[in-house]
């Protein structure tokens, strides 16, 4: 796959932290937690991917399962319009729920279609995902 996308989405999965800090509404905390989440599974394959760590087929196989079920509970955890000051959603989220739902079943089926049986299967697949985040992000993140 192309180097520059799986970078930016290795970066993309690490960067989250510091954003949680001062969160007051526990809705919005807890979603902000399932996305801290598919960031750390997510950066656990892209490590493998570029050969930052060793490939691990069954600690691929535990983050293909983890992301397709986090996927899955991406909608319910959005649906109600909670707020923070320091949250990284947009309007657009609630303005466009059927689009927001359609970027999660995207992610649920990316995730879902990883193929973890070698390190090249799984580079091979881990793009589609990548690009699953980056869709969304791009549309109804702020600064993505
Ligand atoms: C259906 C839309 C959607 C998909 C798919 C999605 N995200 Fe997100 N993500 C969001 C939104 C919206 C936020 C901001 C939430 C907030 O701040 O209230 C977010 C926030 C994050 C954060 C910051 C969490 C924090 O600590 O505040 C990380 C990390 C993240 N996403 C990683 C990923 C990765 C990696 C993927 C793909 C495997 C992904 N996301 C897929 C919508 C999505």
């Amino acid at each position: 796959m192309r180097l520059s996308a799986l970078a930016l989405t290795v970066t993309l999965a690490a960067g989250a932290a510091l954003a949680h800090e001062g969160v007051q509404n526990p809705a919005v905390m807890e979603r902000m937690d399932l996305m801290k989440g598919i960031g750390a599974e997510t950066r656990a394959l892209g490590e493998m991917v570029q050969g930052k760590t060793a490939f691990d087929p069954v600690r691929a196989a535990e983050a293909r399962a983890a992301l397709t079920e986090a996927a899955a509970r991406i909608p319910s955890l959005f649906e109600a319009r909670e707020t923070d000051p320091k949250s990284e959603a947009l309007p657009a989220v609630w303005e466009d729920w059927t689009g927001f739902v359609a970027q999660a079943e995207a992610m649920e089926a990316a995730a879902r279609d990883l193929q973890t049986g070698s390190a090249q299967a799984l580079r091979n697949s881990f793009a589609d995902l990548g690009q699953s985040c980056r869709a969304c992000h791009e549309d109804y993140r702020l600064d993505d």
